[in-house]
């Protein structure tokens, strides 16, 4: 990876940032975040600067061999705005016979996860810093098991309602991505997002499952805490939450 490749990448969402995104780029960007993404790079298999947008149409494919990154045809897992990664690792670590894949586009948080799996070196967890709408180039059709959405940003304003992340845009790319009765995984604290998403994934061929309008009071054993689920619990806020099959 060149210094160019990620400090470009940084620029480039910067521009296409909302409201809710802003709680993220409040952080400080961190020092050094060339430098140090250069010396994180083992577990990242993909990243993005502003030169793929320069490119045509068929030379953004770089679509990625899985079985030779994971050294396994073990199922592929895909969580996509994964923050800077706590969930990810968990969910690799409780399920040793899967594959999981973390997507983010914001290079000043994904850095945590590289440099933590730098440390803690994972066999099944790798990092892609890029945006979920670029994944038809790196992921080929029918290999992908199960998406995770965890608190998506919600695009609350209307006009930006084809940013979030159970857009049709969006669920038409899982369904090329997913496997026949593969499924999406999603939960979030905001109920108009939420009550958006029952709809789109209903109308657009997912069978819902296992909904909860408040998971926080069920018993859900098998949950992990995302970092803003975290935050949110502690707000007292209910986390909603479906499981969405695709037939
Ligand atoms: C609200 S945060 C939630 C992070 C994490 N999932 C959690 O629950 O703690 C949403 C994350 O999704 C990322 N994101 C939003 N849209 C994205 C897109 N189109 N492609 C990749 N990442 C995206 C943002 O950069 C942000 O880090």
């Amino acid at each position: 990876m060149t210094a160019q490749k990620f400090f470009s990448a940084v620029f480039l969402d910067l521009n296409k940032l909302n409201t809710y995104n802003k709680y993220v780029m409040r952080m400080r960007r961190k020092k050094h975040l060339e430098d140090r993404m250069l010396s994180a790079d083992a577990f990242l298999i993909a990243g993005q600067n502003d030169g793929f947008y320069a490119l045509t149409e068929a030379d953004r494919y770089a679509i990625l061999d899985f079985s030779e990154i994971f050294g396994n045809n073990n199922p592929l897992w895909l969580e996509l705005g994964a923050g800077k990664g706590a969930f990810a690792f968990e969910l690799a670590a409780r399920n040793p016979d899967k594959n999981v894949v973390a997507v983010e586009k914001i290079s000043n948080v994904i850095i945590e996860a590289l440099e933590r799996a730098d440390r803690e070196k994972p066999t099944n967890c790798r990092f892609m810093n890029c945006s979920v709408e670029n994944l038809k180039y790196y992921i080929a059709d029918g290999v992908v098991e199960r998406i995770f959405l965890n608190f998506s940003c919600p695009y609350p304003k209307k006009s930006y309602r084809n940013r979030r992340l159970t857009n049709e845009r969006f669920l038409d790319l899982y369904k090329k991505l997913l496997v026949k009765n593969g499924e999406i995984h999603f939960k979030t604290d905001n109920r108009e997002f939420f009550e958006y998403s029952l709809q789109t994934l209903s109308e657009n061929g997912f069978i819902l499952k296992n909904i909860s309008l408040d998971m926080t009071s069920e018993n859900f054993p098998e949950n992990i805490e995302t970092e803003y689920e975290k935050m949110f619990r502690a707000q007292g806020k209910k986390i909603y939450r479906v499981e969405a099959l695709l037939k």
